[in-house]
């Protein structure tokens, strides 16, 4: 193959893809040049799909060094423009990634009740794939609300609201797009420094302050294990911290739904709830404890402990709702509606609601979220590929908790559906998602099980992880 000087790339070097993969597939690390060049080159078409499918899989099978994956995370954030903030935000910037879950709607009361505490918020969030879902689809359940807000709308909101939740333009991270479409067919999504480059790219991208992701494992996660979610968790941080965003990240458990709903209209329903100061106790604590970890990272709070406490406080008093009815008006819902969010007649109701009866009397030992979700995806509420389409009231409601005692033949859990109709095997299958045990009640761990986080210097790559601070 013919060498080619990527456009950018320096003209004396004489770049040759097939040299980079070839390097790469026998385990050597790429220089930061040889990165430069695989980004650029791929922004300008000079590289074949099928030369990038096989160095992603040498990535994937070989992996790459720290320095190699923040160099490439770098570059992917140069294949595209960055947001700029006034200088007076500085300090003030911050932003939440969650690798996935069902029933996960932190980002709903997280992102306002940050805003009441004075941060500014420009969240990127994503749509759901698969069985996890996806924020914008939650909040793209309120009528009039638009996910698509350019730049310079994002300024004008975060001036007056002081958050906002969309879609990423396609001028953020381009190389993202590229790559991610490339990784989805060449079974190479699960690497990795490739994950980390293509979450910390957006996340640079937003030009933040301080960042916590909340990284899950469990039966219903994309990390199956403990061990892998801090893995990645310790690669995503040590990027963050790298590149100069001070970013820390919390490992939660993802085995059985957050919270009491899982479904688009249905979360936001249940995180109005949360913003209304009451609402169930997991998704309080995600919400209380993620954002107290971020108000401390960002310098707004001496202590997690006393971000936390400010968190608890904005749920409490009604300016959180406040800055979510405010930021749902402002990307395009109609004051009247914005201001009467949780009366029933907001959401549109699914035709059929059903309810399942415990099948014995005992303790609820765990509730099984995979193949809840997966049911639901089935009766419409998620996709199986991105063109699917939505049915926003589709959902189920949790009607008891985990380490509760349940009589047979109480409703443990409600299911909204519409068309296809709820199935005998289906119904099947969710009974089997309650275990019910003969042990004594009990109450059930706090699903932070770990927390990863640096002190945050530029220089500093490796984080300090702080075992056995959380239970
Ligand atoms: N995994 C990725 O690789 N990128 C994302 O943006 C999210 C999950």
């Amino acid at each position: 193959m013919e060498s080619v000087t990527a456009a950018g790339c320096e003209d004396v070097f004489q770049f040759r893809i097939s040299d980079v993969i070839a390097k790469k597939r026998d385990g050597l690390a790429l220089s930061s040049q040889e990165i430069r060049c695989v980004v650029k080159s791929t922004m300008t078409g000079q590289v074949q799909d099928s030369q990038l499918g096989a160095l992603l899989m040498a990535i994937r099978l070989r992996g790459m060094n720290p320095e190699e994956t923040m160099t490439l995370t770098k570059e992917m954030v140069a294949s595209g423009s960055v947001l700029t903030w006034p200088d007076e935000w500085s300090g003030w910037l911050v932003d939440k990634h969650s690798t996935g879950g069902v029933g996960d709607k932190i980002s709903l009361p997280l992102a306002p009740a940050l805003a009441a505490c004075g941060c500014k918020v420009p969240m990127i969030s994503g749509r759901g794939l698969g069985h996890t879902g996806g924020t914008l689809d939650k909040l793209e359940s309120v009528p009039g609300f638009s996910s698509q807000q350019s730049p310079e709308q994002m300024l004008e909101i975060l001036r007056s609201v002081g958050c906002c939740i969309v879609g990423q333009s396609a001028d953020l991270v381009p190389a993202d797009k590229i790559f991610y479409e490339m990784r989805d067919v060449t079974a190479t999504v699960d690497s990795l420094p490739l994950i980390t480059a293509s979450v910390m790219s957006k996340k640079v991208a937003e030009s933040l302050s301080a960042l916590i992701l909340d990284v899950k494992f469990g039966e219903a996660a994309q990390s199956s294990t403990i061990g892998d979610a801090k893995s990645l968790a310790n690669s995503l941080v040590s990027v963050g911290v790298s590149l100069g965003i001070p970013t820390m990240a919390v490992i939660t458990n993802m085995d059985s739904p957050i919270g009491r709903c899982v479904g688009n209209s249905l979360e936001v329903i249940e995180a109005l709830e949360c913003l209304e100061g009451t609402g169930h106790d997991d998704l309080r604590e995600l919400v209380t404890r993620t954002g107290g970890y971020l108000l401390w990272l960002c310098g707004q709070a001496d202590s997690e402990t006393k971000g936390t406490e400010k968190i608890a406080k904005v749920l409490g008093d009604g300016s959180a709702l406040e800055c979510f009815r405010k930021m749902m008006e402002a990307q395009g819902v109609q004051p009247d509606i914005a201001r009467s969010l949780s009366s029933s007649s907001t959401f549109r109701t699914a035709s059929h609601i059903e309810e399942l009866l415990v099948q014995r009397t005992g303790t609820v030992e765990f509730i099984k979220a995979r193949p809840i979700a997966e049911i639901l995806n089935t009766l419409g509420a998620g996709r199986s590929k991105a063109t699917d389409v939505i049915n926003h009231s589709i959902g189920a409601e949790i009607l008891v908790r985990i380490g509760q005692h349940v009589e047979q033949g109480s409703p443990w859990i409600r299911i909204h559906y519409e068309n296809p109709l709820l199935q005998d095997k289906q119904r099947q299958i969710l009974q089997n998602a309650l275990w019910i045990s003969d042990r004594p009640v009990f109450k059930p761990p706090s699903l932070i099980r770990d927390v990863i986080h640096s002190q945050g210097t530029k220089e500093e790559i490796v984080p300090l992880r702080r075992e056995g601070e959380i239970n």
